[in-house]
């Protein structure tokens, strides 16, 4: 081996190595343990040799090493400047689902009855006998109380049928005034048609106060079917009867899919059935420990689909619970 040559040569290979991986191959070649001035050391016989081809190791080292730290930082350079992320091209799309049209409808009823300063309630599905009937003043005989109507877990719970109860939870835990909606799943044993579903939303305004009329309730409920259907909305009272209210009223809104012009959903009375309402019934308020003679009240319950239904032109209340994304999709 001559070493002259040899550190000739690897000086020359270190400056024309062009990358780090160039240099890695450039020190396997020439410090490597097959390489030639490894072989020769191990060879080496006398001491001057060795103290010259040890020196001639560490200059190449050395040469290496500074060659790579070199090599090491332009490459760092480059991918800085090269590899940053061109925040301009589009990203991976991520699918994103839509709200659910009953979720859609229940948040406008929440905003409107919000921006009257009613608190909104979410409240339990699973009630008493005591809460769903005794409180409202349900008749002992009333059909509604059978296991026929209604899903009983055991003869004490049942899931709700309505969402009344709310009525009586909130006015057990706060003084009037109140002011409060309730909005939530009901039960109820239905068979499954183009109308009727076992499970469906509704919601449930109550309002205790001072000198409370049925033109407030009126007027109410006017407020909230023009945020659902429009500003052209009616809206007119039929007598009716609820154990829990009196005088018990069913109100309708003019159609808000023909315009009062008369079509199927309307049967051409121009006038759509809205759920129930009425003043609370003294009877109620004395069931709760609030004083008849000095506060008044109304209720109101509607369902939720229905609206959904109305606002959306959908003639069966079955798409809302399959969750066929063809029909989902489309909200
Ligand atoms: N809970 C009644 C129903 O489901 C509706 C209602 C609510 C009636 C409040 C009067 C007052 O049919």
């Amino acid at each position: 081996m001559d070493p002259r040559k040899l550190e000739k040569d690897a000086f020359a290979a270190v400056a024309a190595a062009a990358s780090t991986e160039e240099i890695e191959r450039v020190r396997i070649e020439f410090l490597g343990r097959k390489s030639e001035l490894k072989l020769a050391l191990r060879e080496v016989r006398d001491r001057e040799t060795g103290m010259a081809l040890n020196a001639l190791r560490e200059r190449l080292e050395s040469a290496v090493g500074t060659r790579e730290a070199e090599l090491g930082r332009a490459e760092l350079d480059r991918r800085l400047t090269e590899d940053v992320v061109d925040v301009t091209l589009p990203g991976d799309e991520q699918p994103l689902g839509t709200l659910h049209p009953t979720t859609l409808t229940r948040r406008i009823i929440e905003d409107a009855f919000l921006g009257l300063g009613y608190e909104v309630i979410d409240d339990r599905e699973v009630e008493t006998v005591h809460y769903n009937f005794d409180q409202l003043a349900f008749a002992a005989a009333h059909p509604s109380r059978s296991h026929r109507d209604t899903f009983f877990l055991d003869p004490e719970r049942l899931l709700r049928t309505e969402t009344s109860p709310s009525q009586i939870h909130v006015m057990e835990a706060k003084k009037p005034p109140i002011y409060m909606v309730s909005l939530g799943r009901v039960y109820r044993r239905d068979e499954v048609t183009a109308t009727r579903f076992p499970i469906f939303h509704q919601f449930e305004g109550l309002a205790v106060d001072r000198s409370i009329t049925l033109a407030d309730l009126e007027g109410t409920l006017l407020h909230v079917m023009r945020a659902l259907f429009g500003d052209d909305r009616r809206v007119r009272f039929r007598t009716h009867f609820f154990p829990f209210t009196e005088p018990s009223i069913e109100p309708d809104v003019s159609c808000p899919i023909c315009d009062m012009r008369g079509c199927r959903t309307c049967k051409d009375t121009g006038w759509v059935e809205l759920g129930g309402a009425g003043m609370v019934d003294p009877q109620v308020f004395l069931n709760v420990g609030i004083d008849p003679e000095e506060w008044t009240g109304f209720a109101f319950g509607c369902g939720i689909e229905r609206a959904a239904q109305l606002r959306h032109g959908i003639s069966e209340i079955r798409p809302f619970w399959e969750n066929d994304l063809r029909v989902l999709r489309q909200f």
